[in-house]
């Protein structure tokens, strides 16, 4: 890969800078499928697939990608085995834990969208820290979407909207995509341009319903935890190709 050395960090020669996306946003399909390959058990899937996304933030940084935002556990993951839901929720505490300092040192902010009140209370401990030690962090803005599902974001929005309607904070007339916005967990984030779905998958698995209207899609027959630096520059070479017309001619 030949690259250029802007103020950007190896940027690839072939990547328009002026035309990356701004936010990219992630699901990361094919860890069960990656371990079973190897005669692993699905943990290990999870555990590679810490690495690619460790690997897809630095490089989003390196080349000037302002949001990266990644669904780590959708609600629908409950119904998952018990020991593996058990498994991803101390995996995030401890890699929470162990990433912390980097990503200070980075200066990347940390959020977290979902319904984060129904995780495990050390869970959630470690991720009000993490959000409070970055929060003034400017380089990136690492969002992880976790027990995050589109129509339960839509839904409490339109609860939390009726309730002011009802308070009379709101009058009906004023409710305006901007009002709206402002009462999804994703308020103050700019919507993605383009969404990165491993393993080959075509779904949208009810991730950022609202947000990703006029998302460029882009699938990668990939397995999460094999997506690296040449896979998202395939991805990102595909999008510069794309014309984006937000419903315009
Ligand atoms: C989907 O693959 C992956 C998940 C449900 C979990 C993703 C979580 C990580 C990669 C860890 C991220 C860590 C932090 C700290 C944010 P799958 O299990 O559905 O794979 P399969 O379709 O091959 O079975």
């Amino acid at each position: 890969m030949k690259t250029q050395q802007t103020e950007l960090q190896y940027l690839p020669l072939d990547l328009k800078q002026e035309l990356l996306p701004q936010h990219v946003a992630v699901i990361m399909d094919g860890n069960g499928r990656w371990a079973k390959s190897r005669g692993l058990p699905r943990m290990m899937g999870h555990k590679a697939g810490v690495n690619a996304l460790k690997d897809l933030l630095h490089c989003c940084k390196d080349w000037g990608i302002k949001a990266l935002t990644a669904y780590a556990f959708s609600t629908e993951n409950w119904q998952r085995p018990e020991e593996e839901v058990e498994f991803l929720m101390n995996l995030f505490q401890r890699v929470l834990r162990q990433e912390l300092r980097e990503m200070v040192e980075e200066n990347v902010q940390i959020q977290f969208v979902g319904n984060l009140s129904a995780l495990p209370q050390a869970l959630q401990a470690e991720i009000s820290h993490s959000m409070d030690q970055t929060k003034d962090n400017r380089s990136i803005r690492f969002t992880i979407a976790t027990n995050y599902g589109g129509r339960q974001e839509i839904l409490q929005a339109c609860r939390a909207i009726a309730q002011k309607v009802k308070e009379d904070l709101l009058q009906p007339e004023d409710i305006s995509e901007e009002v709206f916005e402002a009462h999804l967990y994703t308020a103050g984030i700019a919507d993605p341009d383009l969404l990165i779905r491993t393993s080959g998958e075509m779904r949208l698995s009810n991730f950022l319903l609202w947000q990703m209207a006029y998302s460029e899609i882009y699938i990668s027959d990939t397995l999460w935890p094999d997506f690296n630096r040449h896979e998202f520059h395939r991805a990102l070479s595909a999008y510069q190709q794309r014309e984006r017309r937000f419903g315009k001619v």
